[in-house]
């Protein structure tokens, strides 16, 4: 496994990037806006292939690099279900698997640092954002912060990791680097409390001052947004109900971008094909399954995904390799959806 650990010296953030080899795919977590050069250029470096964008939260104290790494690399962009953010590629919920070519990586909600707090755990180590940090927690007092929350994400979910679980925090501000949960369960002074009501008291008297950065990065950390009126402005850009009334006429391919996983929990529209955004590069290229199919039928791809993310980038990539019918459902199966569109189960 590749598993880089990156230092932001202004917000003292860590961010991770991660590969099962030289040569395959990567994803990063907590990507800050500042460094997307430096990471681009390791990425580079060691011959891998970004293909998702991952936070933990939305961030107080930095501006996420999501947005610029997706717009640089086309990578997927994944937050929790419940980050506020307007739009990512991908949310997922407790018990989902974020996966890149050869690893997986299972997601824990731990709420408490904020509302929209998770954990992600890779095998022998687990990736604790702002939730758990090395002998300290993420402070709980804005972003909808509890302790309560907070206490039983720590006793109910992380510190019930085996021992020697390596833990990696979004933040230190001393220079420790990696510490495991057994460690953090004996020296971390604000874990050696009896109760939950010694923990909110603990966390409500800390009297911290908001991060500098505050007003400026929650703001932008909040619209991650592709700007899909890009990709209509261009005419290549179908609303649910539009997108309804041509998928009655024969000579449209509609094209599910989504992950096997994404269908399975959300259904997908009748008659579509499953073509994962993953696999898009090849599928489009001459010879490729989806470049073939429009050419053979004469038919117009039609892409849609979750939110309307992957499905912009990809009608950019089908225009930019010929395919100059192809355009996509605006918003993804979620306008489908508020639209009433009918959904196969799957
Ligand atoms: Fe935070």
């Amino acid at each position: 496994m590749i598993f880089r650990q990156l230092f932001d010296g202004v917000s003292s953030t860590y961010s991770y990037l991660i590969a099962s080899r030289r040569g395959g795919e990567a994803l990063i977590i907590d990507p800050v806006l500042e460094k997307v050069d430096r990471y681009l250029q390791l990425v580079r470096e060691l011959d891998l292939k970004l293909v998702k964008a991952v936070d933990t939260h939305i961030h107080a104290d930095h501006i996420t690099g999501l947005g610029a790494l997706r717009d640089r690399t086309h990578c997927v962009t994944v937050m929790g279900e419940n980050a506020r953010v307007d739009v990512v590629s991908m949310r997922v919920v407790e018990g989902d698997k974020i996966t890149i070519e050869g690893l997986a990586l299972d997601v824990l909600y731990t709420p408490g640092h904020t509302d929209d707090s998770y954990s992600f755990l890779l095998s022998d180590r687990v990736f604790t954002g702002d939730t758990l940090l090395i002998r300290g927690t993420g402070r709980t007092d804005f972003q909808n912060g509890s302790a309560r929350d907070q206490y039983e994400s720590l006793f109910g979910k992380l510190l019930r990791l085996p021992e020697e679980t390596l833990v990696f925090p979004a933040h230190d501000y001393k220079g420790d680097t990696v510490s495991t949960i057994g460690e953090e369960k004996r020296y971390n002074p604000r874990l050696q409390v009896k109760s939950v009501d010694e923990y909110v008291d603990l966390m409500s008297n800390l009297n911290l001052p908001n991060p500098k950065m505050m007003d400026v990065a929650v703001p932008a950390n909040l619209r991650q947004g592709l700007a899909q009126d890009e990709v209509a402005r261009k005419g290549w850009a179908l609303n649910a109900v539009e997108a309804m009334a041509l998928l009655q006429e024969k000579n449209v391919a509609l094209v599910d971008l989504r992950e096997q996983s994404e269908r399975s929990k959300h259904g997908a529209i009748p008659g579509s094909l499953h073509a994962p955004y993953a696999d898009l590069e090849d599928n489009i290229r001459r010879g490729g399954i989806l470049y073939e199919l429009a050419c053979a039928t004469g038919k117009r791809l039609v892409f849609y995904c979750a939110f309307g993310e992957r499905s912009a980038m990809a009608v950019q990539a089908a225009q930019d390799a010929g395919l100059t019918s192809a355009c996509h459902i605006h918003g993804g199966i979620a306008a489908w959806r508020q639209a009433q569109g009918a959904l196969l189960p799957h």
